[in-house]
Formats: C-alpha cells, sequence, structure tokens
C-alpha cells in the first residue's frame, strides 16, 4: 500500500498513514501497527495484532452492543478496537497485561454457551515468542508436537461453544520456519481443525510489516541458507453453523487426529503392499522426514 508523503522539501521523509478503510480483497495490508492518533493494544507487545485487522473483522461481521471475544488477549488490542466500535468487549489471557484483561487459561473459558457474537484470536505461533513464565502459556509447545496442536484444538474447541450460530470468528496465525527445525505449515494444520467445527468463509494473506523482514543479516540468512522469511500471516474467516441455513461440516470426511502422531512403519509398508489405505503424500513425508531424523541419530 502506498503511503502519502506530505513533507515539505528539504524536510526529513516522514510516512503518514493512509486513512482506515475496509479491505476488499484477499489480500489484506496497512503500513502501520496502528490506526489514528491513538494506539490500539500496545505497540511494544512483542506479537501485538495490528489493530486494522481487528477493526477490518468487527466492521462486517458485528454490530453495535454485540459482544466480542479475545481468548488470547495479549496486550488488549481487540478490547480498545471492540470500544472504538462500540461493541462490548471480553478479554482473557494466562498473562494479562492490564486490569480489564481476565487471568483465564483459554482452554476453560468462563463465559456461557452461545453469549458470544464474535471471536478474534492471535495465538502463540510455536515457540517464537516468549510471552510469560505461565506455564499454561501454549507458547512454550512447539509445533512439531502434537501437545501444540492438542492445546488449540481445546482453545478452538471452546471458542465454538461460546460463540452464537451463525456468528464468525477470525483466527490470525503464520506458519514457522526455525534454521535447524525447519517448515511447519501451522496455517493448514489449524485450518483442518477449524473446519471440524466451522464453515470457511474466505482465507486473508495478510503482509507482515515486521521490521526483520527489512534487516540484512536475516535477509541474507534467507538467500544463503535456501530458506524464506515469513512475508503474510493467514487469517482465517470462519462461520459457525447455523442450525436453520448452513450445511453441517459433518458431511465432509473430518480427520480428528492430530497431525503429528507418530506414523507406524510397518503398517505404511504392509499398506503399500496391499494396494489398500495407501497413505496420503502428506503422510508419507512425514513417515520419509522422521525416518530421516530416526537414521540421522543413529537410531
Ligand atoms: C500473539 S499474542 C496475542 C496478541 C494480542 N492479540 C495483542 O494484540 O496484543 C498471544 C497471547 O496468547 C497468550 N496465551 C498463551 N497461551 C494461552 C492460554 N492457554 N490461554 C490464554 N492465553 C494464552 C499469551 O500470553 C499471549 O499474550
Amino acid at each position: 500500500m502506498n503511503m502519502k508523503n506530505t513533507n515539505k522539501p528539504g524536510m526529513k521523509y516522514k510516512k503518514t498513514k493512509p486513512p482506515l478503510q475496509r479491505q476488499v480483497t484477499t489480500l489484506w495490508d496497512y503500513p502501520s501497527q496502528n490506526y489514528g492518533d491513538k494506539m490500539q493494544g500496545n505497540q511494544n507487545y512483542i506479537g501485538a495484532t495490528p489493530s486494522y485487522i481487528i477493526w477490518n473483522l468487527l466492521d462486517r461481521y458485528t454490530k453495535e452492543k454485540d459482544l466480542v471475544v479475545d481468548p488470547m488477549c495479549g496486550s488488549g488490542t481487540t478490547l480498545d478496537v471492540a470500544r472504538d466500535l462500540n461493541r462490548r468487549a471480553l478479554g482473557y489471557d494466562v498473562n494479562p497485561t492490564r486490569d480489564d484483561i481476565f487471568r483465564v487459561d483459554a482452554r476453560k473459558l468462563p463465559l456461557e454457551d452461545q453469549k458470544a457474537d464474535f471471536v478474534f484470536i492471535d495465538p502463540p505461533y510455536s515457540t517464537h515468542v516468549n510471552y510469560s513464565d505461565s506455564p499454561q502459556c501454549i507458547g512454550k509447545l512447539h509445533a512439531d508436537c502434537n501437545e501444540y496442536y492438542d492445546a488449540l484444538r481445546l482453545v478452538i474447541t471452546e471458542i465454538n461453544r461460546i460463540l452464537k450460530p451463525g456468528k464468525y470468528m477470525g483466527l490470525y496465525v503464520s506458519d514457522s520456519h526455525e534454521i535447524k527445525k525447519g517448515f511447519f505449515p501451522i496455517g493448514f494444520e489449524l485450518f483442518e481443525i477449524l473446519r471440524e467445527f466451522f464453515i470457511p468463509v474466505d482465507i486473508i494473506a495478510v503482509v507482515r510489516h515486521n521490521k526483520t523482514l527489512e534487516m540484512g543479516n536475516y535477509r541474507k540468512a534467507a538467500d544463503e541458507g535456501n530458506f524464506f522469511l515469513r512475508g503474510f500471516n493467514y487469517l482465517f474467516i470462519m462461520q459457525k453453523p447455523d442450525k436453520v441455513k448452513a450445511v453441517p461440516p459433518k458431511k465432509r470426511q473430518v480427520k480428528k487426529a492430530s497431525p503429528y502422531k507418530p506414523v507406524n512403519k510397518s503398517k505404511v509398508d504392509t499398506d503399500k503392499q496391499s494396494g489398500q489405505n495407501q497413505p496420503t503424500k502428506n503422510q508419507r513425508a512425514r513417515a520419509l522426514a522422521r525416518q530421516k531424523k530416526r537414521e540421522a541419530k543413529g537410531l
């Protein structure tokens, strides 16, 4: 997105924010963490959600007085945006950063069934950020293990429980890449879990403006190491089925198991020979990766 240069000749170049408006394509971009003159949430909170994302969701999917819930509220961006738009808001976090956020584990929300008109959530992406010392912090679980996805499945189950039928939720997340551990498609894995409960409305790619993307040493490492820096986040927009209108997602074949279950190699071989129950391409790739790891460790 272009930013207007309103500076006079000779002045040091200063970027100005474009006006806040509805995003209309599936590629969202805004060059600032906050809109307007005030801060929403705290831009110094590592991992704070850019507020225009939440503004866009609430502007489209809620109306005045609706109840908006953020089960992992961090610095409170959702609360501030919701109040800007005259929505009621509830924020939870295992590490509350301000008085209007309740200390709660998002796997057990203290809210009755079907009370929320909208839920926004921006969970930890693997172990990239050390949010707090709380042992309940899901950011202590690495995306290479079942526990991370199992924990987020419980959070998604709770979101489904508190959301009113027919209403919407947004989950903002990034995949993960680590030089030594490789790539983890967190977005795809969480989308699969979301689909067990919700109807997909759309998938948005949100341009990341993190400083590290511009840093020479990061860019050089990605170039020379033949990997990619995370240029976008996913924003999954989902709708809870309305009993009357929606097609229940149950009609589809839903995979209930966690994505990182160990693969039984002998079963894969037997199935291959018999030509039945062939593992999917994905399962084969994962099994191969695990086998290589074991071989590298000399097991
Ligand atoms: C990416 S940050 C959220 C940022 C937030 N949207 C903002 O704009 O500031 C993820 C948050 O999840 C919280 N969290 C991690 N595990 C949690 C759990 N089990 N229950 C509730 N919150 C949790 C962390 O403390 C952290 O504040």
